[in-house]
């Protein structure tokens, strides 16, 4: 019998590198998706080795579109992947109006086009086969935007809307697809981007280690979202119940009395 493939990108460094690890403890062989060639070729050889499965690197840069549909067809062609991590991303290295407009656009780019676009390839790829899941990583920033740059918090909520969007298509095709929302996580995205992260206080850290070993459990507690460090998961459902209360108001025929009480009153 082979093993099922998990596709992960941003496998090189921080949270990619850590799913890699813990799904290949899982039993799945490994597609590794990074720049970073060298990085690859070592830490495919090492859980190879630590897990005894197959990890091959996949380099590509995904910021060019020749590599991301490179990506895309190895997901649609490929049926032994049935695991997509889309773990690539970039922090932004200020606020928007502080930050150079072409890296803001590469952000979103890999942010927002690269994610859709290997996550509608997986979710067609593995509805066809009746089984398969995904992790789009997000961020809590998407439930604050005020908060962070603005560029880089719109992507997240793209992933968070994404995801919940697709979540309702696919889970009667037997796919399971999720939304990570990490807070500050101890990886190299600071230094990346030229950001000190030294002021950050230290309980606001997460280890990369601990914040995937909890998203994983919110997965195989079969969560849409999974915000690692909530503690009152009642919270969220407060949240989650006052966006759905929305509902029934949100598309009527007349405007509402406080915009054009002649109207409403017709
Ligand atoms: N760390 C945090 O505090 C935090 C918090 C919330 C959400 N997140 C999200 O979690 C995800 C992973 O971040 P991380 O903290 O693990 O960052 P990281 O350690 O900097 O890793 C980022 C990964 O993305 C890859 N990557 C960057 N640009 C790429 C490109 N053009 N093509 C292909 N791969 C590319 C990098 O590999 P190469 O350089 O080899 O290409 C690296 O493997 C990101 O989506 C991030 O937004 C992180």
């Amino acid at each position: 019998m082979s093993r099922p493939i998990a596709l992960i990108t941003g496998a090189s460094s921080g949270i990619g590198a850590v799913y890699a690890d813990r799904l290949a403890g899982r039993g799945y062989d490994l597609v590794l998706v990074a720049r970073d060639l060298a990085r690859l070729e070592t830490s495919a050889k090492k859980l190879s080795e630590k897990h005894a499965i197959v990890a091959t690197p996949l380099p590509a840069d995904l910021g060019k579109p020749e590599d991301l549909q490179r990506v895309a067809k190895r997901i649609r062609e490929d049926e032994a992947i049935s695991f997509l991590v889309n773990s690539a991303g970039v922090a932004p290295s200020g606020s928007v109006l502080d930050a150079s407009e072409t890296d803001l656009d590469r952000l979103v780019f890999l942010g927002v086009d690269v994610l859709h676009t290997l996550t509608v390839a997986a979710a067609k790829a593995f509805s066809a086969r009746g089984e398969g899941g995904i992790v789009n990583l997000a961020s809590v920033v998407a439930l604050m935007p005020e908060r962070f740059n603005g560029s880089y918090a719109a992507a997240k909520s793209f992933v968070l809307t994404l995801t919940q969007s697709l979540a309702s298509e696919l889970d009667p095709k037997g796919v399971r697809i999720q939304a990570v929302l990490p807070g500050f996580t101890r990886t190299e995205i600071f230094e990346r981007a030229g950001v000190d992260s030294s002021g950050i206080p230290a309980g606001m850290i997460m280890d990369a280690g601990h914040m995937v070993d909890a998203a994983l459990a919110g997965f195989d507690m079969g969560e849409v979202v999974t915000i690692p460090s909530l503690g009152d998961d009642g919270l969220w459902s407060a949240f989650d119940q006052a966006r759905h209360a929305l509902a029934p108001h949100l598309s009527l025929d007349k405007p509402a009395p406080r915009y054009l009480p002649g109207v409403a009153a017709e």
